[in-house]
């Protein structure tokens, strides 16, 4: 059977772009394969989260997994530092990455532009380090989001490097995994880009009816088409894909129709999308303030995943390094 993994970064409560683009993927794929889910804390030490919050933000991504339905009775749900075996890993596959093909993805150079005081070398080789959270199980599927989908090419890079290099197959190739054509990208709410987590245009699972509400009613859109079947601006483009993610296909063609006939207003959209986006995530909130304050029942979560990860971490380990030449005196 074929081993799918994924993890999300713990930094702060996940928003519709990490459910849609990965969480919801998650609990759909945990009944046919074998599951390997995560929480990425230490790719979260790139921005020097406080201590303070560092174990909190572990534990609201946790809740919020098993508030969406993992169910770790059929995946391994663990926390990436858990697992030494990875960071062993990654000193090994870092030897194989050069300086170079890190510099030129997309994540590092937005990074530059965006935390240019804080360039570190984590930073650099965050890919590598995503390569050995996949590689050291050997997953072949990963869903993620769109925006991965380059760390995923410099995992495949990785593997067949370290394959050619010491003579083995030690390491299948991994592929991103989406359900329906392609991966997705969810759009923010201020008319550009993906929702993201330090963009401030997100709205969280943890949101209440009247928040979700008045941030969507805030979205920005433009004065409204004065023309039949015009061209969409990318702020009302964003609408749209965010209604096809979360309302029925009738919905987006009401309103489509709308649009093109130029009767449209968008504050009955902007209602209806509200509407249909507490309707998928207020159940999920509400499980999550649950589950938070119970910590017997977060620690039996990552108990099994945990012995389940080490193993399955220590034999590709061990494969790896008797590759590399390692021998125990
Ligand atoms: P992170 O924490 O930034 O995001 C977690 C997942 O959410 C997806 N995502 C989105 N999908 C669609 N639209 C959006 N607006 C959007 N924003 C985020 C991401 O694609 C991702 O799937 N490097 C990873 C975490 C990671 C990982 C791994 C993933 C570490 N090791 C190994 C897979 C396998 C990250 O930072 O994701």
């Amino acid at each position: 059977m074929e081993t799918v993994l994924s993890g999300i970064r713990s930094t702060g409560h996940l928003h519709l772009g990490n459910y849609y683009g990965a969480l919801r993927n998650f609990v759909k794929l945990q009944d046919e394969y074998k599951c390997f889910f995560f929480i990425a804390d230490l790719h979260s030490l790139t921005t020097h989260p406080h201590p303070d919050d560092f174990h909190s933000s572990v534990k609201i991504i946790l809740s919020e997994y098993l508030a969406a339905g993992l169910d770790p009775e059929k995946s391994a749900l663990f926390v990436q530092s858990d697992i030494p075996e990875i960071c062993e890993l990654y000193v090994l596959l870092n030897m194989l990455a050069y300086k170079g093909e890190l510099e030129r993805t997309t994540s590092f150079k937005d990074k530059v532009r965006k935390q240019a005081d804080n360039v570190n070398a984590g930073l650099l080789t965050y890919p590598v380090l995503m390569a050995s959270d996949i590689l050291i199980h050997r997953a072949t599927k990963v869903p993620v989001g769109k925006d991965q989908e380059q760390h995923l090419e410099i995992a495949r890079v990785l593997a067949r490097r370290f394959n050619n290099l010491y003579g083995t197959e030690v390491f299948p190739e991994p592929h991103a995994l989406s359900f329906g054509k392609d991966l997705i990208k969810v759009p923010g709410l201020d008319g550009s880009g993906k929702m993201g987590k330090s963009e401030g245009n997100g709205i969280y699972l943890n949101d209440d009816q009247q928040t979700i509400t008045k941030k969507v009613m805030k979205a920005v859109t433009d004065a409204g088409p004065t023309k039949p079947n015009s061209e969409m601006p990318d702020s009302v483009k964003n609408l749209f894909t965010l209604l096809s993610i979360v309302s029925e296909p009738s919905t987006v063609e009401y309103f489509r129709e709308k649009y093109n006939d130029c009767s449209i207003r968008y504050g009955d959209l902007k209602k209806q999308l509200a509407a249909d986006i507490c309707k998928q995530t207020l159940p999920i909130k509400e499980r999550i303030d649950a589950i938070y304050n119970d910590d017997e029942y977060l620690r039996k979560a990552v108990r099994r995943g945990t012995e389940q990860a080490r193993e399955s971490a220590a034999a590709t380990l061990a494969l790896a390094k008797k590759a590399v030449g390692f021998k125990v005196f």
